[in-house]
């Protein structure tokens, strides 16, 4: 009787346990509109299924810092900060617009030099609503 109940309550942990693992597993949205609190311009909209299975980019060129993106990645913001006050050991000393800037721009001109036709202008990518 006893153990009967404790295989019960353990078939009941580890069912919990799986659960709780499958949805705490990150999925990246399809859509993002990246921005912050305060900031000046429109926010930027980042497709990044297109970004992942169509341009076929890596995981590891954009998200640089995580070991393994497949399991778990962290948002750009919590290292990169707005106002670049983050230790140069977490965020590499750079603010949250040079991160983004730089990651992003500097790939789409490489991409233009190869005949593509990735945004490179303010008004491309802080579009007006
Ligand atoms: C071109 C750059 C780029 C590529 C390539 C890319 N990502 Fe992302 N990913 C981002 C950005 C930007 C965000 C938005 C969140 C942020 O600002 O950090 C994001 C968000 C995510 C999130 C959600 C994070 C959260 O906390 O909500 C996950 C999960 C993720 N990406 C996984 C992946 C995986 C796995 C791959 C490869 C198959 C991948 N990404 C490829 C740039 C990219
Ligand atoms: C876990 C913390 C962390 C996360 C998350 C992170 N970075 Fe960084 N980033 C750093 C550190 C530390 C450096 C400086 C050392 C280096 O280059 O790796 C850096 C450097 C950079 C640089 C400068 C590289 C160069 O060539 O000078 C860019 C651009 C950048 N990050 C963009 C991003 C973007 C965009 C995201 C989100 C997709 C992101 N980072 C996520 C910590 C992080
Ligand atoms: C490693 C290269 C790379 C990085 C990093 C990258 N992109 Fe792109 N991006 C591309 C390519 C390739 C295209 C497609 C160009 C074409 O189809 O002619 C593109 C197209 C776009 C477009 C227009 C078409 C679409 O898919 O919506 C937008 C907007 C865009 N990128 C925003 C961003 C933003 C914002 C970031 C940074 C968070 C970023 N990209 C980072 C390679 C990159
Ligand atoms: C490839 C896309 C892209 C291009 C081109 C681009 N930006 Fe950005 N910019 C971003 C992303 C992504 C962010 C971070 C989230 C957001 O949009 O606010 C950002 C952030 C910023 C910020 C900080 C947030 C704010 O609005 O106060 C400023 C300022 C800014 N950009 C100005 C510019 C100017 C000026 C230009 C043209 C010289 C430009 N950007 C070109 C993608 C781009």
């Amino acid at each position: 009787m006893k153990s009967k109940k404790g295989f019960i309550v353990l078939t009941l942990v580890v069912f919990l346990f799986t659960i709780s693992f499958v949805y705490a597993q990150q999925k990246p949205q399809d859509v993002y509109k990246l921005h912050w609190e305060g900031a000046k311009f429109p926010p930027t909209e980042f497709n990044h299924k297109k970004h992942a299975e169509n341009y076929k980019i890596e995981c590891k060129k954009c998200h640089h810092a995580d070991p393994n993106p497949a399991e778990k990645v962290m948002k750009c913001l919590d290292c990169h900060d707005p106002a670049g006050e983050k230790a140069a050991s977490v965020g590499g000393g750079i603010k949250a617009m040079d991160a983004y800037h730089k990651q992003c721009i500097d790939c789409h001109k490489k991409e233009n030099e190869a005949g593509k036709a990735a945004p490179t202008k303010c008004n491309e990518c802080h579009k007006k609503a």
